[in-house]
């Protein structure tokens, strides 16, 4: 997660009543040394200040590793049912829609694990590298189409973090994703003074590494979770069909 982001959900969560944030899921949390060593803003700008006021966070990851407080695989539908019973108030999940192949199942379950009026903090690179580790399904998508993925939700904030990193630190990301280990990075540099060996191979990785010298982009969206409420009327879901909830009880809750 980048710095600036972080610092924007921090600011939109700190807007709203925490008694109707908290408990908070966060999916796709990565590990406790990558939240408090590797990117340190995470824990300071979004679990330090909820944990230390007494609030409930918990991490999902399908990562067996510290700071993972439930270990499962986000894309199995049957998975994110099970936590539908936990009394998780709002979702947060950070860079992670572009590693599923079936978003928009994950998306309606992420919604549908909540209570009516419950919140998403989403986000998902938009003008980014890809990230090969563990799967990146090239998912790039802008503000309003991330909003549109999840059904029943209305929009209460968005934006387009530019992230502010160096020539220097996007090469060592870019560096990190493509060669991490010294035989890569030999590999690497002698694979760019032969350009006509496989050039369209050749062709990629210059094109891979010029990331370095773009923008990267990230959109973020708030959304809070709304039921299409006509009496009668059958709503579909990813746990099968049940009755829509009338007006006056979702306006009484
Ligand atoms: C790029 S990291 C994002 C970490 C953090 N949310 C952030 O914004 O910095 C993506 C995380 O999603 C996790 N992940 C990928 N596929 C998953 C799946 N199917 N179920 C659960 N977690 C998954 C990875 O293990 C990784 O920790």
């Amino acid at each position: 997660m980048l710095r600036e982001e972080a610092r924007w959900f921090q600011q939109q969560i700190a807007a709203l009543d925490p008694t109707r944030v908290y408990p908070m899921l966060d999916i796709g949390s990565s590990t406790k040394a990558v939240r408090t060593l590797e990117q340190p803003w995470i824990e300071t700008s979004l679990f330090k200040p909820a944990r230390d006021k007494g609030y409930t966070v918990k991490h999902v990851d399908i990562k067996d590793a510290p700071g993972v407080d439930i270990v499962g695989d986000v894309s199995d539908v049957s998975f994110l049912h099970s936590l539908s019973s936990e009394g998780f108030r709002s979702v947060l999940c950070t860079n992670v829609l572009y590693c599923f192949t079936n978003r928009e199942a994950v998306c309606r379950g992420l919604v549908e694990l909540l209570p009516i009026g419950g919140y998403l903090f989403v986000s998902c690179p938009y003008r980014y590298p890809l990230i090969p580790e563990p799967l990146d399904t090239n998912y790039r998508p802008n503000t309003a189409e991330l909003a549109k993925i999840f059904p029943n939700t209305k929009v209460l904030a968005t934006t387009t973090v530019r992230a502010q990193l160096s020539f220097a630190s996007k090469c060592r990301r870019l560096r990190r994703y493509f060669a991490n280990s010294r035989y890569q990075r030999l590999k690497f540099a002698i694979r760019m003074l032969l350009p006509f060996y496989r050039p369209r191979e050749w062709l990629q990785t210059i094109t891979d590494f010029s990331w370095a010298l773009k923008t990267w982009k990230v959109s973020c969206v708030v959304l809070q979770r709304y039921e299409p409420t006509q009496q009668g009327k059958k709503i579909t879901s990813i746990y099968g069909e049940r009755d829509a909830v009338p007006t006056a009880e979702v306006a009484a809750r």
